[in-house]
């Protein structure tokens, strides 16, 4: 019962192609355009209050809704927008036709009630992103564009955390943070057709630091990482709890990223959260399939896993990363799995 109330009370889906797959059939479904709520859309206005009530007028109504931005204007939301739930509405369209000017936008369903469930606020309180999906299940996000400065801290593109059954594709995502980033108690996750750069990549984590991790199923397919930081990331800090596991980076494409494909067991801020630690979040069931391109760092592929906690049935298939300017290495450290056709040449120890 729990699953179906939480299907129904969050589907938040911004972009274009919800459109087709919903067929425009807009016979049966409210559409409310932001503009007829009192945006203004002159790029300088705060039109965060006429969103959110033509949102409360979606959530309420027991049809499904579309909300509408037009395309031709510009909005402002400040400082952080949150559409919440609980719905009546079996499932709200939000389609956003141009990106907003600093767009920062959450979606999170009600199961927590009013109970104060901002895990954003306790885990990352000086952390902002451009979207943020909390405690959702069933939200599809595509044909979105994201950008913000290279040099802006903390500007995660898309973060998704306590969630299950999200799917993202289809987008443009360049930001000073993660292009996207898989927090805790977070399943069945499909990203697919993003093009991430600049930025930090497509990461998991960071785990293990504020409670116990839970992120399983998490797919990531043909997606491009040009000029990032990190590509395919997994990051836990020491000292962890829990697990990630059946995680799925194939078909990645690299131009000049630093860190194609990183474990980070080591994840820390400088400080106590450095020292090592003999529990850890364990990581397994992960895979790497068909990367190609190149890195800018030497070492392209880098398993850190925990001394203490081996990495266990992590799998490289096909992986060609070439140096941009100088030979890379492969490292590895306490990680059991198998390679086959990996250059760098890396070696894993057998799996038990
Ligand atoms: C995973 O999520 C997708 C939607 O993104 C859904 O169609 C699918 O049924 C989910 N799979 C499971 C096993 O729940
Ligand atoms: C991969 O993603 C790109 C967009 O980044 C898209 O143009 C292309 O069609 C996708 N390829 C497949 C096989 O889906
Ligand atoms: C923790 O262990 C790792 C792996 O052995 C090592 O590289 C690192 O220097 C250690 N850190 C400290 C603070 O001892």
């Amino acid at each position: 019962v729990v699953f179906f109330l939480c299907v129904f009370l969050c589907w938040v889906s911004v972009g274009s192609a919800i459109r087709s797959q919903w067929g425009l059939d807009f016979s049966s479904s409210n559409v409310l355009n932001v503009i007829d709520f009192g945006a203004v859309g002159d790029g300088k206005t705060d039109d965060s209050q006429a969103f959110l009530k033509a949102w409360d007028k979606a959530c309420t109504s027991w049809n499904p809704s579309t909300l509408v931005v037009p395309s031709d204007k510009s909005f402002l939301l400040l400082p952080v927008v949150t559409f919440q739930g609980p719905c009546k509405a079996p499932s709200i369209n939000f389609q956003v036709f141009q990106s907003m000017e600093q767009e920062k936008l959450m979606d999170k369903d009600g199961l927590g009630g009013n109970a104060e469930r901002n895990i954003n606020a306790q885990e990352h309180p000086h952390q902002q992103k451009h979207v943020a999906i909390d405690g959702c299940s069933g939200v599809k996000i595509s044909d979105v564009w994201i950008v913000a400065p290279e040099s802006s801290p903390n500007t995660d593109g898309i973060h998704i955390q306590s969630s299950k059954n999200v799917e993202i594709s289809k987008s443009t995502i360049g930001t000073g943070d993660d292009c996207i980033s898989i927090g805790t108690d977070t399943s069945n996750v499909t990203i697919s057709d993003i093009f991430c750069g600049p930025g930090h990549g497509i990461s998991i984590g960071s785990l293990g630091k504020f409670k116990r991790a839970a992120v399983e199923h998490i797919y990531v397919h043909n997606c491009t990482f040009k000029g990032t930081q990190n590509g395919a990331r997994i990051k836990t800090w020491q000292g962890g709890f829990g697990y990630a596991k059946d995680i799925r980076f194939k078909d990645i494409t690299l131009d000049s990223s630093d860190n194609p494909i990183i474990i980070d067991q080591y994840y820390c801020n400088g400080g106590d959260d450095c020292k090592n630690s003999t529990s850890a979040v364990k990581v397994s069931d992960v895979w790497f399939t068909n990367f190609r391109g190149t890195s800018s760092s030497k070492t392209a592929i880098n398993l850190a896993c925990s001394e203490s906690v081996a990495c266990e049935d992590i799998h490289l298939n096909h992986v060609h990363i070439t140096g941009v300017d100088s030979e890379v290495v492969p490292y590895t450290l306490n990680v059991k799995g198998r390679t086959i056709d990996v250059k760098p040449e890396a070696y894993l120890d057998r799996p038990t």
